[in-house]
């Protein structure tokens, strides 16, 4: 059962002039803030630790600054983005000047709405909302944010509230992800994000031990078609020796990495093991194939 209906309406195309404050002037707050601008909602006032990132974040969103430890303006919805270890402490000290009936949201991943308990304990509507998406500046997060997917989590009534923000004005795609599910939420992002970015680090530094520059260039066509083959999902991206079930070519794999890089051959061993849980559950592995490759990677 819904709660109490909150500022503006379930369609948000229907509510324009919202008034939102931003408290944490860096790249997904401001990207956020701006998007909302953009859909003809006011950002009343702008916030941050230090002047200069609130200044520059209000000149871009001709909103005024303000001391968020003394003040926060009439506002309809509260944007909190600072990083993750401060948003409770902050939720703390603006959450008695919050209007009932007002919305407050961050877009920390790993939690949920726990860390906004003080603001719902004011009377006010609670959302988590985390972009899937990698943001490192506030127009890259402009640029990248239309079409990401959000993890959605909100207070009683919020949901669709949430879900109609997401969809309308941050043109996104809203997933409902639950309080005690939020942490294994973040970790799929990280293992994408940061994963991917450490297997080609470690891919490239084993092209470099045999002399091969510009790595990552060599790499890029084999990423973007692997890319695509995963996003169609089923087996048709397992491609390569395990599939084939050829211990021999681990075999000189392994040797080459004792010969030219050891220092690298953790790294390839921590993958392969992966590699050859994935093949074996997705199309199998040829029977003695297998426990060779496992002995292989076991003793190496
Ligand atoms: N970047 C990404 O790829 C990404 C993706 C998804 C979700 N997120 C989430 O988005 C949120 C913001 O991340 P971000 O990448 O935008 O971080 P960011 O660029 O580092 O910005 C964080 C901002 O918070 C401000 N801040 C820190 N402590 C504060 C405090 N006590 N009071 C007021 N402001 C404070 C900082 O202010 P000053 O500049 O004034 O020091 C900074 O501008 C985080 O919860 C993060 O997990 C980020």
């Amino acid at each position: 059962m819904d709660g109490p209906e909150l500022a503006g309406s379930r369609n948000w195309r229907s509510a324009p002039g919202l008034r939102a404050a931003l408290i944490g002037a860096g790249s997904v707050g401001t990207a956020v803030a701006l998007l909302l601008a953009r859909h003809g909602h006011d950002i009343c006032g702008v916030a941050s630790r230090t002047e200069v990132s609130a200044r520059a974040a209000g000149a871009r969103l001709h909103a005024r600054v303000f001391d968020h430890s003394t003040e926060l303006p009439d506002s309809d919805i509260v944007l909190i983005g600072t990083s993750d270890d401060a948003i409770e402490e902050v939720v703390e000290g603006v959450a008695e000047r919050m209007r009932p009936g007002a919305t407050i949201c961050h877009f920390a991943g790993s939690l949920g709405i726990a860390p906004l308990r003080a603001a719902l304990a004011a009377g006010a509507h609670a959302c988590a909302l985390h972009p899937v998406q990698a943001l490192p500046d506030v127009d890259t997060a402009l640029a990248r944010l239309p079409g990401s997917a959000w993890g959605v989590t909100t207070s009683e009534g919020a949901r669709g509230w949430a879900f109609s923000l997401v969809s309308d004005e941050l043109e996104g795609i809203p997933v409902w992800v639950a309080e005690e599910h939020r942490p294994l939420w973040h970790a799929a992002a990280v293992t994408t994000s940061a994963g991917l970015r450490a297997l080609m680090s470690s891919a490239v530094a084993m092209l470099e031990s045999i002399g091969v520059e510009e790595g990552a260039t060599v790499l890029a066509p084999l990423v973007s078609g692997t890319l695509a083959n995963s996003l169609e999902g089923g087996g048709v991206a397992l491609t390569g020796p395990f599939v084939r079930g050829e211990a021999e070519t681990v075999a000189r794999h392994l040797a080459s990495f004792d010969a030219h890089a050891p220092e690298l051959k953790g790294d390839y061993v921590r993958v392969a093991v992966l590699i050859l849980e994935e093949v074996t559950r997705i199309r199998g592995v040829p029977e003695g194939a297998q426990s060779s490759i496992r002995a292989l990677l076991d003793s190496a």
